[in-house]
């Protein structure tokens, strides 16, 4: 985290004013991060090999990516587990320099300037804690007011607007070795937003966590996306988060870039079918068919029923089926988006 110096003050001032031009708030172009590695193989002497060969393995975990995401956006980054989502959020940070390609973040190149970057962003890695690990969490709190050289009172009431959305108050005086997962993952949140970044990361925010402490996370992101317009990258591999949170995404495999856009988008071209349940109490459910869809499953008071959105659509299915049936309850089901993106993964990684 970076010392506030009267010297940044114009750089935030750009930082704030490019979020309302019509410039992208961040704009990643053909970047690409190699890494390199000693290229140990199985044998006798693997020590002595490599260090006189000093062959060298190279990963390409991000590939010639290409996204864009405006201020006021909140956006899913998603893809399969090492994919290059976290590396890609390490260069739009700083922490990692791309091998090519360019990163602009509120009009900075992050890596060059990391320590103006760090003004304008917060990160959560939920992996791996930011917090100071032997202090309460009121003092990890307190320093990064002070490194930050926030107001008494705007950290006074950031603070308490915060401890409300998340419930602090029953372990701020907790040391963050002693939190618990939820708790700890609740306080790196507070730590990465208390100086009002305008950008917000979060590198799988909810992994591990119960349903509980995951609404809580959930509502907190929304909130500060709503109320103050942060703008915020979210990676998880939870597909309700994103329903949840996301109008937009950005998806990668292998560190190339499947898709932008809109979830709704993304379902519209990867849904074919859709499914509708239908209760009764006053006739046999195994006894209902339709011409508009096929029978999947039934029981007695209850069938399931599936139908292509090529040949047909929902109202003709509700409606043949209520004007035949004394139907006490239907449900059109929601598309499954973990299928939506494992039908793009398949589809993608066969065509490469
Ligand atoms: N420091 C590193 N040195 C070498 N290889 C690395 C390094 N960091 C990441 N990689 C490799 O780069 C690829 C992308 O990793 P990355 O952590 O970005 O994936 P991810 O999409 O975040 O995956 P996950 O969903 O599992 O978190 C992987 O093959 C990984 O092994
Ligand atoms: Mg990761």
């Amino acid at each position: 985290m970076a010392e506030v110096s009267t010297s940044e003050t114009p750089q935030l001032l750009r930082a704030a004013k490019s979020t309302v031009s019509a410039q992208p708030l961040i704009e990643v172009c053909e970047l690409t991060k190699e890494f390199s590695r000693p290229d140990v193989r199985p044998g006798r002497f693997i020590g002595t090999r490599s260090l006189f060969t000093r062959a060298r393995k190279i990963t390409r975990a991000v590939d010639r990516v290409s996204f864009q995401i405006d201020a006021g956006e909140l956006v899913g980054f998603l893809g399969p587990n090492g994919a290059g989502k976290s590396t890609t959020i390490k260069m739009l940070t700083g922490i990692l320099v791309p091998t090519s390609g360019i990163v602009t973040v509120a009009g900075r190149t992050p890596w060059r300037d990391r320590r103006g970057n760090a003004r304008t962003i917060g990160a959560v890695f939920g992996q791996r804690s930011q917090l100071w690990y032997d202090l309460p969490l009121r003092n990890s709190f307190e320093i990064i007011r002070d490194l930050y050289a926030m107001r008494p009172e705007i950290y006074r009431r950031r603070l308490g607007e915060f401890s409300e959305l998340l419930d602090l108050d029953d372990f701020i005086d907790t040391p963050v070795r002693s939190l618990s997962l939820g708790q700890r993952m609740r306080g790196d949140l507070v730590a990465a937003m208390l100086y009002a970044p305008p950008i917000l990361y979060l590198d799988e925010p909810t992994v591990g966590l119960d349903v509980v402490a995951k609404g809580k996370i959930r509502e907190f992101v929304a909130e500060i996306n709503a109320d103050q317009g942060t703008t915020i990258v979210l990676t998880t591999h939870d597909m309700d988060d994103v329903e949840r949170l996301c109008r937009r995404v950005v998806i990668i495999d292998h560190g190339r870039l499947l898709y932008e856009g809109e979830l709704e988008t993304l379902k519209a071209q990867y849904v074919t079918h859709r499914e509708v349940v239908v209760h009764c109490t006053d006739v046999d459910a195994t006894t209902i068919t339709s011409p508009h869809a096929e029978v999947i499953s039934a029981d007695t008071v209850k069938a399931r029923l599936r139908f292509a959105l090529t040949a047909t659509a929902a109202p003709k299915v509700i409606h043949d089926l209520t004007s035949r049936y004394p139907i006490t309850d239907l449900s059109v089901l929601e598309p499954d988006l973990e299928d939506v993106i494992r039908h793009l993964y398949t589809e993608r990684s066969r065509s490469t």
